[in-house]
């Protein structure tokens, strides 16, 4: 990350989640309710678990913006957490007298057993508070602010469950998904059938006790060709998304386009062939003044099986990422573990948990997506207004052979 950088802090059940986000434009309109909107989208999903009942997530800007529009300084945010009320004890900032019970049976497939080794702990508690996936209501929040830039680019950005368990849905093409229908799904399927069967299979895993993955497909469209660079490992646009959609608590798999598919191709198969066009298409974004700077490109992909990327560049075509998401660690017939006070066998530590992430997880890497992209563009265009980024823009389009 370069020139749009955060960071996050906050512990799940502490006070709330703090971001600060720094390398934003001056200029840009911003309110709460604009990154609050995506916050409510992350806290929905049918699988989560009872905690989304207590939150009801909202970014309270701090600094960064006066009068609606941002001034060029750090944005700060908070998101209370309301259920640190029930939780004062355990993440008491200051010592306390009451001794509270530790947590010692790690959780197989969560950070529990590699954290407590690695910071020296006795109780899992303040690993679990970290690795918990609130942090990713700051993640959204950030990525608010991102959006809030790339749409000044007509560049937008959603999400969609392609599976969850046995239950897949493979979109035949991007314009094919019913972005409606994905809004209003419960698990953010746009499949109505498949979708219900996706409901289907959560509720059986919640009745045994466990748990399931699935996977999430992010599409970027309006994206201009020329963002990241082939020049060297850390600039090239796919490395950088898939980092971004790999830090995502749970995802474990990434792929951009065709992906792991384009192995078993041959080379006459796999790529995507140039066309000329007849009709230009044109680049021209929402910032673009009338008929000014105005670009058109006189070719085309035949197909996207790229993913909209090629070289570490994008090449104008949709951005797509897909990503595979694990089954949640928190199970309540929880699998076999130790006790790390006797290191005898027992049960993994249960706690209250979410069920099934998938459709948060596509929130989310829109988020992850949108923080990339607009990185990606400040450091292409540069400016410290956006006035004086679109100018850019405008400038560049107008350049492109
Ligand atoms: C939106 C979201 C919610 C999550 N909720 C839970 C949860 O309730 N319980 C749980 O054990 N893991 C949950 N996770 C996954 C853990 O945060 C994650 O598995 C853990 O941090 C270990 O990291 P890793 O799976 O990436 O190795 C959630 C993940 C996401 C994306």
């Amino acid at each position: 990350m370069g020139q749009f950088r955060f960071l996050t802090g906050g512990e799940s059940h502490g006070k709330g989640l703090i971001a600060i986000v720094e390398g934003m434009v001056a200029a840009l309109p911003l309110e709460e309710e604009y990154i609050n909107q995506e916050l409510k989208r992350r806290q929905q999903g049918y699988g989560r678990g009872p905690r989304m009942k207590i939150e009801e997530d909202k970014a309270e800007i701090m600094a960064g913006v006066r009068y609606g529009l941002t001034i060029g300084s750090p944005i700060a945010l908070f998101i209370t957490n309301r259920d640190w009320q029930n939780w004062q004890e355990q993440l008491s900032v200051s010592p306390i007298e009451k001794e509270v019970e530790p947590v010692t049976c790690p959780r197989p497939g969560h950070a529990d057993l590699a954290g407590v080794s690695k910071y020296g702990l006795k109780d899992i508690r303040p690993i679990m508070e970290r690795a918990s996936a609130r942090e990713t209501a700051a993640r959204v929040a950030v990525g608010a602010i991102a959006r809030r830039f790339l749409e000044e680019f007509d560049i937008v950005i959603r999400s969609h469950t392609v599976a969850i368990g046995p239950h897949r849905w493979e979109r035949p093409k991007a314009s094919s998904v019913n972005w409606g229908q994905v809004e209003a799904s419960p698990v953010r399927c746009g499949h109505a059938e498949l979708g219900k069967a996706m409901m289907a299979a959560i509720d059986e895993a919640k009745a045994s006790g466990d748990t399931l993955g699935g996977i999430f497909e992010v599409i970027a469209t309006g994206v201009p060709i020329g963002l990241g660079s082939h020049v060297s490992w850390d600039r090239r646009l796919d490395g950088r998304i898939a980092r971004a959609i790999m830090s995502i608590n749970a995802v474990k798999g990434v792929e951009i386009g065709a992906g792991f598919a384009l192995a078993g191709l041959k080379g006459s198969q796999a790529h995507d062939v140039i066309k000329p066009l007849t009709r230009t298409l044109s680049l021209e974004g929402r910032g673009l003044g009338e008929g000014e700077g105005k670009q058109s490109l006189r070719w085309r992909h035949a197909t996207n099986r790229a993913g909209g990327i090629e070289g570490g560049i994008s090449n104008s075509e949709d951005i797509i990422v897909k990503a595979a998401v694990k089954p949640i660690a928190t199970l309540a017939s929880p699998l076999p573990s130790i006790d790390l006070r006797s290191g005898e066998k027992t049960k993994a530590h249960y706690e209250r948990s979410d069920i099934c992430v998938v459709p948060a997880g596509g929130v989310i890497g829109e988020a992850m997506l949108a923080i990339v992209l607009a990185d990606a563009c400040l450091e292409k265009l540069g400016g410290d207004n956006l006035k004086e980024t679109l100018a850019n823009y405008r400038n560049y389009l107008s350049n492109i052979s």
